[in-house]
């Protein structure tokens, strides 16, 4: 049963804000979505304001969040962490505190489509063009993962 899902990018203020944005537009509040970030440089602020904006465009408000930096009680406290890229699944795997913990991460793409072992790109030195870019690959990918999601709920 995967109820509680975190998303992990590298500062948590491009991409898994935008995933735990989406993924709570496509999921009722029995489920629980939370981001964080592999580092801490950016904790306690808002996500990227041309995240905030490509959301916000698209119906999705993500201003609320705070970033916040991965700790080890997450691998407890989540059914799963989806890693936005390959760097942060090594990362994850390396933080895991035992082998339940690794058990519990994913590399986000791949649970859309698998094997194909694709990173949701970094558009943090990008323009507008990259998050809006972004924005439309995790929108899909979200799509297929929260019908998945639903359905092993009640399992
Ligand atoms: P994110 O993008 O991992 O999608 O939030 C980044 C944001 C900040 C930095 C790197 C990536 N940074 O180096 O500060």
């Amino acid at each position: 049963m995967t109820k509680k899902i975190l998303m992990v990018c590298l500062g948590n203020i491009c991409r898994s804000p935008l995933a735990e944005g989406i993924l709570k537009s496509k999921l009722t509040t029995d489920f629980y979505v939370d981001s964080a970030g592999i580092g801490g440089w950016h904790s306690g602020e808002q996500p990227d304001q041309r995240a905030i904006k490509t959301a916000s465009n698209k119906g999705i408000s993500i201003s609320n969040q705070k970033a916040r930096k991965i700790s080890v009680a997450d691998f407890d406290k989540f059914d799963v962490l989806y890693a936005m890229d390959k760097e942060n699944l090594k990362e994850l795997l390396l933080l895991a505190p035992n082998e339940s913990g690794k058990r519990k991460v994913k590399l986000l793409l791949n649970e859309a489509y698998p094997n194909q072992n694709d990173d949701v790109p970094d558009p943090y030195y990008g323009d507008l063009e990259d998050f809006e870019s972004v924005f439309t690959l995790l929108e899909n990918a979200l799509e297929i993962i929260a019908t998945k999601i639903k359905k092993t709920a009640n399992q």
